[in-house]
């Protein structure tokens, strides 16, 4: 998993919850940077997962929400250091449409060992998509909260499904409307 992910889930926590959490949620980990994270670097997804179930202990928020809380800080960070990416989309739903053959093609290109999940149109209309998630990761909250955010970007008024199609969440559909 990419090194600013790392770097922007623990600003984060940092901006929320304090320094002292940061050090909590590394030291209550086994990781396998030890906790020095780059934006350049790659690092275990298993880290993060660790990072997220002791922030989600220590704070009683469910991972599902601090995912989506998550989101709001990333979709900015994302937009600020790959702005070229997205500047010419006028449209919120051309924009989700293009992730799997503009953007998070041209992501794999800058950073060749991005593991990046997949979303498959099944359907779209004027005012609906649906998309199929899949990736081995499951943060497909990680997801909805991009999608809930890209809208918010272009001030468009949306409602987004999330159905699980399995159990563990690595494949999923979202119904999204644009109201
Ligand atoms: C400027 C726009 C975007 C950039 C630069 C970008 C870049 C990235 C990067 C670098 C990762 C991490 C890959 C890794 O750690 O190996 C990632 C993951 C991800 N991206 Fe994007 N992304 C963008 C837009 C979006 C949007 C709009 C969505 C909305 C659904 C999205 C959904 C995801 C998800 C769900 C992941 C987590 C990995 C997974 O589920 O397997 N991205 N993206």
């Amino acid at each position: 998993m990419k090194g600013m992910i790392f770097t922007e889930f623990l600003e984060l926590v940092e901006e929320k919850f304090g320094l002292v959490m940061v050090d909590k949620i590394i030291n209550q980990s086994n990781l396998d940077s030890e906790g020095i994270y780059t934006a350049v670097g790659t690092y275990e997804f298993s880290d993060m997962l660790q990072l997220l179930t002791h922030l989600s202990n220590n704070t009683d928020i469910s991972i599902d929400d601090l995912l989506l809380v998550y989101s709001e800080h990333l979709f900015k960070a994302l937009l600020k250091t790959h702005p070229n990416l997205v500047d010419h989309y006028k449209d919120p739903m051309d924009l989700l449409a293009s992730i799997e053959n503009h953007i998070h093609v041209e992501v794999q290109k800058i950073y060749p060992e991005a593991q990046l999940p997949t979303f498959e149109i099944e359907d779209r209309t004027e005012t609906k998509m649906i998309m199929i998630y899949k990736s081995d990761k499951a943060l497909y909250m990680l997801g909805k909260g991009l999608m809930l955010e890209t809208f918010k970007s272009f001030k468009v008024p949306v409602n987004i499904e999330v159905e699980k199609l399995n159990k563990i969440g690595t494949e999923v559909r979202f119904t999204i409307n644009r109201s």
